[in-house]
């Protein structure tokens, strides 16, 4: 083996490809891409995505074994082995819309490959795929092949945005799927011999074709279905005095559960959870398994009213009315150490804030402007779809400023909404930014960051999802 190629230079195809490239000298690695800017980002000192960690890696190997390019079809020939990581967003119109997964770019991207392929290729699913995907691909590539032969491998990726070099440097597990005949099996050698200059052997998991796709739908659903736990369990625990962080903590002890993913927040964001699960939902409907189905979807329920019931608890704890009043809304990504602002819950507090007529002043230290106004402008479900095909001037969203330091965000404001954990709003000068405030001044924490009491002796009047509630609190109760 001596190249690689993968096709997508996105949060998944970039760290990962980098990463190979680092831990395979031996290995030339091409990162290709349809989007002109974010390859032109790649090859900059500004890469197109924010991730601790990548900068050094991809400075290590850029010009050396690690190149990135719009030259799709050139390398993708040159190539042993083609990765593809492009984008499956959810479905936005015709059979399964709202639910089933987009296979538009997969499709196209496996097209290509057997048009340009002039040798034996393997080509691997990075992407997450409905399960059985892999059937559809090979029948594309075969009937397209003039005497080429192409394996397919299921490799899913399981990094998490925030921690993306530290999970592909020390992964929980490589999962690789391929077919059980002798070409696959010599297919998965090969994915497994890359693998293994750096991740133990017993740490990569070979399986069938369906195991390894189905697996990652089952992991996010799974990540996703604790939270949702977790954030029901706040609901009561609001209404029974009972205080969330405890209760995690007293279950988690038990070695079946386990302590990890059990913080309660304003609920789960990133471009995965909620796609992969309604596209979970949709492979049991069409399996005749309705029950399943309504299982998972209650996921994303729970997770729709706790952001829901966010934005109610604000608004209600201000007289029922927060029309004309300055919000600052600290942290807009989906979670801290990223700039993803992909169905980060964000977007929904501040529509709801909006639609009660708010005024907002956004600060997050990764996001822009654009970005944010891109974000509250957009349609669901649009955001999924190359950059560059995504509208590049939206009309700006009336009564949203986005500023560039949480006290210019919070001046004057009547209240404040914490919606992503970044570390810097723990250690704010609160009692500057009261002094600053409209009063009563409010903090709504959608992340549990702040030490609550600490603010309530300054001045503020604090809710903490699933804590015990201020008196203030009770004596407004939202309804849901
Ligand atoms: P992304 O949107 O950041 O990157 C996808 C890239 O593919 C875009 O830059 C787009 O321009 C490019 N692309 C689309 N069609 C193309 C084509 N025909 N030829 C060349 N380039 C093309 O998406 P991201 O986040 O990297 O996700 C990719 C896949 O990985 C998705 O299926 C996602 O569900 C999965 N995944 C994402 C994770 C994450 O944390 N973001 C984690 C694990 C899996």
């Amino acid at each position: 083996m001596v190249k690689i190629c993968c096709i997508g230079a996105g949060y998944v195809g970039g760290p990962t490809m980098a990463v190979i490239a680092l831990k395979c000298p031996n290995i030339q690695v091409a990162v290709v891409d349809i989007s002109t800017a974010r390859i032109n980002a790649w090859n900059s000192d500004t890469l197109p995505i924010y991730e601790p960690g990548l900068d050094e890696v991809v400075k290590k190997c850029r010009g050396k074994n690690l190149s990135f390019s719009t030259d799709v079809e050139k390398h993708v020939a040159e190539s042993d082995m083609v990765f593809v990581s492009v984008n499956t967003p959810t479905k936005t119109q015709g059979l399964g819309a709202g639910k089933a997964a987009d296979l538009t770019y997969w499709e196209s991207a496996a097209r290509m490959i057997a048009d340009v392929a002039k040798s034996n290729k393997i080509v691997v699913e990075k992407s997450t795929v409905p399960v059985k995907t892999a059937e559809a691909i090979e029948k594309i590539l075969t009937h397209n092949s003039k005497g080429i032969n192409f394996s397919i491998l299921s490799n899913p990726e399981f990094l998490a945005e925030g921690t993306a070099i530290s999970d592909l440097l020390n992964p929980d597990r490589v999962l690789i799927g391929g077919r059980e005949t002798p070409e696959g099996k010599k297919a998965i050698e090969a994915l497994r011999d890359v693998y293994a200059h750096w991740v133990p052997v017993d740490r990569i998991l070979c399986t069938n074709l369906w195991s390894a796709e189905l697996s990652k739908l089952a992991a996010n659903a799974f990540l996703a279905q604790r939270i949702s736990s977790v954030n029901a369990m706040s609901a009561l625990c609001e209404a029974t005095g009972a205080d969330v962080s405890q209760v995690a903590h007293a279950v988690g002890k038990d070695t079946r559960i386990g302590p990890k993913f059990l913080n309660a927040s304003v609920g789960f964001g990133g471009s995965c959870f909620q796609k992969d699960i309604l596209n979970l939902v949709y492979i049991c409907e069409c399996n005749g398994l309705p029950e399943v189905a309504t299982y998972w979807k209650q996921v994303i329920k729970v997770n729709d009213y706790q952001k829901t019931r966010f934005v109610n608890r604000i608004v209600s704890s201000m007289f029922n009315t927060v029309s004309g009043k300055k919000i600052a809304v600290l942290g807009f990504a989906f979670k801290k150490d990223t700039g993803d602002t992909r169905e980060t819950p964000a977007i929904d507090v501040c529509k709801g804030l909006i639609g009660d007529k708010a005024k907002l002043s956004i600060y997050d230290p990764q996001v822009n402007q654009d970005q944010i106004q891109r974000d509250l402008s957009m349609k669901k479900f649009d955001w999924d779809h190359p950059v560059h095909l995504q509208p590049m001037s939206p009309t700006s969203v009336k009564d949203v400023s986005v500023v560039w330091d949480a006290y210019t965000a919070t001046k004057d404001a009547h209240g404040i909404c914490i919606l992503t954990e970044w570390d810097e709003f723990k250690n704010l000068d609160y009692q500057k930014i009261f002094n600053d405030m409209q009063k009563p001044a409010f903090v709504f924490d959608g992340r549990n960051v702040v030490d609550a009491e600490k603010l309530r002796k300054i001045g503020f009047i604090v809710y903490s999802i699933g804590k015990p509630l201020d008196d203030w609190l009770k004596d407004m109760p939202a309804v849901a």
